[in-house]
């Protein structure tokens, strides 16, 4: 229940992979058959992921991740565009993939807005407006979050950029083939492998026509010289396999997974002191995420990985560092009870069986650790 974090490979994306490995090996630049077999292959993994989009092919161009599409996104389009201005506008609940390169870009003479989110994690967008100067060039707000599983409205985002001509990027990593994604006003977005089924660090930057953008990644001038570096040919052709089963099975998967989600939130809450972190409707099909007041999230994750239950907290020292999320914390929760976070993300392989296995062991996981707590007492 950690499908947030990473999907196993499905077996008809490793299938349509293998013989990128040892057979049909060539390099995708060279002129003789085994190269333009490697060119086919990456074209048509390209028709699959714009098609989950409904973008055009040329629009679609492929990155090792959804950290490296979110480095391009913003290091190219500001650097490009530095003639017009120098401001950037995102959220305080961004991914570190995006956060961390505004802090960068803040070092290097650009000007950043965090927006601040309602409790549910919801941005609002007309404090997106307010925020827009003449020096606005770059407008990047995520499509839902990792954690909390908030839906941004990014329809309405997109609009307001569209009216100031401010470049519009969105972070869809966590729903790019799980939701559907209105691309009209979008300018840029990125989106992972890894997430829907597909192999490890591989993902996708959409640039629609005629954005302004530099690359970042120089050299041989692969992928129209956006982004050089010899393509990584097995896992793009396991990323547009992921694409196409993606697009076959969203909406039937997205209903039977609302299912599992509601019933294992029904559930949780039922355990006195819980809270439920994020928005109870605007909320990404397979996440869940708790609060257990007076309780540590580490120590739940422990307990049910002894169980057989991988599960993720957005507690301390999982990340190292003493600090809980800096999401759960914008979203208004205090220290104690951003630590006591769990995080369920369901996926394909999770069935009723799974939920109700969770909800009968929890109970008694958080009444343990309640009896050990300090804070409980
Ligand atoms: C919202 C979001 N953005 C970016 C990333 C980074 O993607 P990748 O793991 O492909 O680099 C993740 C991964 O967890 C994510 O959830």
């Amino acid at each position: 229940m950690d499908h947030a974090a990473t999907t196993p490979v499905d077996k008809e994306v490793l299938k349509e992979m293998m013989p990128y490995f040892s057979e049909k090996y060539g390099n995708a630049s060279s002129l003789h058959t085994a190269g333009q077999e490697a060119r086919k292959a990456i074209e048509l993994s390209r028709s699959r992921c714009a098609s989950l989009l409904n973008v055009e092919k040329e629009e679609i161009y492929f990155t090792s991740g959804g950290t490296e599409s979110d480095n391009l996104a913003l290091t190219g389009t500001v650097i490009a565009n530095k003639k017009r201005g120098n401001h950037i506008i995102t959220s305080k609940i961004e991914h570190p993939a995006i956060l961390d390169v505004c802090k960068f870009l803040e070092k290097n003479g650009f000007s950043v807005t965090y927006l601040s989110v309602d409790r549910y994690g919801l941005v609002n967008p007309k404090d997106v407006e307010k925020a827009i100067t003449k020096k606005t060039i770059l407008i990047t707000i995520m499509h839902a979050n990792n954690e909390i599983g908030t839906i941004q409205p990014i329809e309405e985002i997109g609009a307001i950029a569209k009216k100031h001509k401010v470049y519009f990027h969105t972070d869809a990593v966590q729903t790019f083939g799980k939701i559907a994604i209105d691309m009209k006003d979008i300018d840029l977005l990125s989106a992972s492998s890894h997430k829907i089924y597909g192999p490890k660090g591989v993902g996708l930057i959409y640039i629609k026509k005629g954005t302004n953008i530099a690359p970042i990644i120089f050299g041989g001038g692969h992928e129209r010289k956006m982004r050089s570096g010899t393509e990584n040919v097995p896992g793009i052709v396991g990323f547009g396999k992921a694409c196409e089963l993606a697009k076959k099975n969203m909406a039937s998967e997205k209903a039977r997974l609302e299912k599992l989600r509601n019933k294992l939130i029904r559930g949780l809450l039922k355990t006195e002191d819980t809270i439920l972190n994020g928005s109870p409707d605007k909320r990404l099909p397979n996440n869940v995420n708790v609060s257990f007041r007076f309780v540590e999230g580490e120590s739940i994750i422990l307990r049910l990985d002894a169980l057989g239950v991988a599960a993720s907290t957005g507690s301390a020292c999982s990340s190292k560092s003493l600090e809980p999320s800096h999401v759960l914390l914008a979203i208004g929760l205090k220290h104690e009870d951003a630590h006591g976070s769990l995080r369920l993300t369901l996926g394909k392989i999770n069935t009723e069986k799974d939920v109700d296995y969770v909800l009968k062991k929890i109970p008694k996981i958080i009444e343990d650790l309640r009896k050990l707590s300090p804070l409980a007492r």
